[in-house]
């Protein structure tokens, strides 16, 4: 069976798939066994799939695991840990910015790689940079809120 090598969060692993063409999101989740990218539309319309790839976010809906090859990927389970969390999952929690929490993933990674191009962000570089990224349950003031004080406080 054809096989892909991937890097996950850091490690080398190995996907293999008679099927070229798929998610990537299907390869973290079914073979991989990384369920924090969430299958939302399958369509790259709502962000809830967000991985960063090589630093950058992306779809891993529409992202195939062949294109994915060869490449660093990074998860949320690859940010920290409950235990540990990562200053942006830090900031996620303080603000309760998770309600039914399925957009969250996709909430985060877009915030990890906003802040890794942009430390500071206003709030409406904020808004811009996560407007592909959809709630149903309205929690996107929290999440702006999150950023905020991921990114530091203000005037300092
Ligand atoms: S599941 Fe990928 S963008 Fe919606
Ligand atoms: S918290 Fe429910 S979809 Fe965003």
């Amino acid at each position: 069976m054809p096989s892909y090598p991937l890097t996950v969060n850091g490690t080398p692993r190995t996907v293999e798939s008679w099927d070229a063409d798929m998610p990537l999101l299907y390869a973290l989740r079914n073979a991989l066994g990384l369920h924090a990218a969430k299958y939302g539309c399958g369509l790259g319309q709502c962000g809830a799939c967000t991985v960063l790839v090589d630093g950058q976010p992306v779809r891993s809906c529409l992202l195939k695991v062949s294109a994915a090859a060869g490449r660093h990927i990074t998860t949320a389970e690859g940010l920290g840990s409950p235990e540990k969390p990562h200053p942006v999952q830090a900031a996620f929690i303080a603000e309760q910015a998770a309600q039914c929490g399925y957009c969250t993933n996709g909430m985060v990674m877009g915030c990890v790689a906003l802040l890794a191009a942009t430390p500071r962000p206003t709030r409406e570089q904020a808004q811009a940079a996560l407007a592909g990224n959809l709630c149903r349950c309205g929690s996107h003031d929290r999440v702006l809120k999150a950023v905020e004080r991921a990114s530091g406080p203000r005037g300092a």
